[in-house]
C-alpha cells in the first residue's frame, strides 16, 4: 500500500508545522525525494540557476536561524531545507544558452510545443 496522496488531496492536507519532536528523526530519504521532485519544476528559460540546500548541523542551523528572525522553528528544528538562487552559474548559462540558441531561442519552439 501506498501513502501517495493525489495533488488534490496534498494540497488539502498541507499546513504550517512549527513544533518538532526534537526525539522523532527525520527521514532524509523523503526529503531527498522531495528535493529530487522539486529540482523537475518549470524554470525561466530552463535555466536551473537553484541550488538546493538540506542542512542538519546545529551549528549551521543556529547561524541560519537569525535570518529567519530567530523564530523558534528555524530555532529549534533539527534540518532546515532551503533553495538559493545561484548567480554563480548565472552567466556562464546565459552565455551558453545565447551561443547555441542565438536570437532565435524564443521561436525556435518544436511544432509538438505548440497548442
Ligand atoms: C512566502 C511565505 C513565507 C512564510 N513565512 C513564514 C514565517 O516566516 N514564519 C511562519 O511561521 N510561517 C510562515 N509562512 C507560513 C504562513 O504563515 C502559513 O502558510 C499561513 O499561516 C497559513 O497556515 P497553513 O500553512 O497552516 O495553512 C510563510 C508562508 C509563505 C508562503
Amino acid at each position: 500500500m501506498t501513502n501517495e496522496k493525489t495533488v488534490s488531496e496534498a494540497i488539502q492536507y498541507r499546513r504550517s508545522v512549527r513544533i518538532f519532536d526534537q526525539k522523532k528523526p527525520l527521514d532524509t530519504s523523503l526529503v531527498k525525494k522531495c528535493i529530487e521532485q522539486a529540482s523537475l519544476a518549470p524554470n525561466s528559460s530552463n535555466m536551473q540557476l537553484w541550488e538546493f540546500y538540506h542542512i542538519t548541523s546545529k551549528d549551521m542551523i543556529a547561524k541560519i536561524a537569525p535570518f529567519c528572525f530567530n523564530q523558534n522553528a528555524a530555532k529549534n528544528s533539527t534540518a532546515i531545507s532551503g533553495v538559493c538562487c545561484s548567480k554563480r552559474f548565472m552567466e556562464t548559462t546565459c552565455q551558453s544558452k545565447f551561443s547555441f540558441y542565438g536570437f532565435g531561442f524564443w521561436k525556435k519552439q518544436p511544432e509538438s510545443r505548440t497548442k
